[in-house]
């Protein structure tokens, strides 16, 4: 490449170009692409229900039923807190639990909401093989969660998966999509978000670059942080401060899936 290419008037005017919004959609955008597969007045189980907001949403906009299950007693607290805010005691519940031994009777579940979940899943089969079990008959299986642009890198896996608990083979589109089928869950729509949920999230709130800015702090500060925080502290931090960095830039994938 020639210098006059390199630093020429049309580079910095694609770089204008760039600078204008594709207007992509944001996070809340999986309700629409979730909803014509909801069944009005169904009953929703919320995979990993975090503090309810999700499962609560649901519930309100297709007069439903749900229940939620996470492991961590917090969310499980604030997720009970929420449904009682939202006055929905009598339609939705939460316990503590994980997705391999669900409480719920075989075939009781109309839909199955499982949002960045499955990355974290030490059990995949035995997770999608319960979700498959509690569906009833023609149900759908909504679930949200990365994939790899490339190759598992190992060091990747170190510094980024493990510190956030993923099991980074779960990540592996063509290993995820053939569990899908051991299970017999047929995909019937999916959807490469890629790095549309971000580019709003960054548009919107700028917390991609935040979170860079956060990085290059964490990293040069390095043995202060570890001194008053701790080494997981500082491990788990620079791996949740890459997160939507890698997002944005193509390496992790958000992928939406509607299973049968
Ligand atoms: C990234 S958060 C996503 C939470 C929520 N679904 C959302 O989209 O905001 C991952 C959630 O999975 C939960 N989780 C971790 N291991 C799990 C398991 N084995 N079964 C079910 N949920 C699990 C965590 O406690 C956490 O709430």
């Amino acid at each position: 490449m020639e210098m006059d290419q390199i630093y020429s008037e049309g580079s910095r005017r694609l770089f204008e170009e760039l600078d204008v919004s594709l207007d992509p959609p944001g996070p809340d955008s999986l309700f629409e692409v979730a909803a014509p597969f909801l069944e009005p007045g169904g009953h929703i189980l919320d995979v990993g229900c975090r503090d309810a907001r999700h499962l609560v949403t649901l519930v309100e906009r297709h007069a439903g039923t749900g229940s939620g299950v996470d492991p961590v007693p917090w969310h499980v607290e604030r997720a009970r807190l929420a449904v009682r805010e939202a006055g929905l005691e009598d339609r939705i519940t939460v316990r503590r639990g994980v997705a391999e031994d669900l409480a719920e009777a075989s075939g009781s579940v109309d839909t199955v909401w499982c949002r960045d979940v499955v990355e974290v899943l030490p059990d995949l089969d035995g997770a999608l093989a319960e979700m498959r079990r509690v569906l009833r008959p023609g149900g759908h299986v909504v679930i949200y969660t990365n994939v790899l642009n490339g190759p598992l890198d190992p060091v990747e896996t170190r510094d980024i998966h493990e510190p956030l608990g993923n099991v980074a083979g779960n990540l592996v589109e063509e290993d995820l999509e053939a569990a899908f089928a051991r299970h017999d869950l047929r995909i019937v729509r999916r959807d490469v978000v890629g790095t549309r949920w971000r580019e709003f999230i960054e548009e919107h709130e700028q917390w991609v670059s935040r979170d860079l800015l956060r990085l290059a702090r964490l990293r040069r500060t390095r043995d202060r942080v570890i001194e008053r925080h701790g080494a997981d502290a500082f491990r788990t931090a620079q791996a949740s401060l890459q997160w939507g960095v890698n997002q944005l830039l193509g390496r992790f994938v958000p992928m939406i899936y509607v299973l049968r």
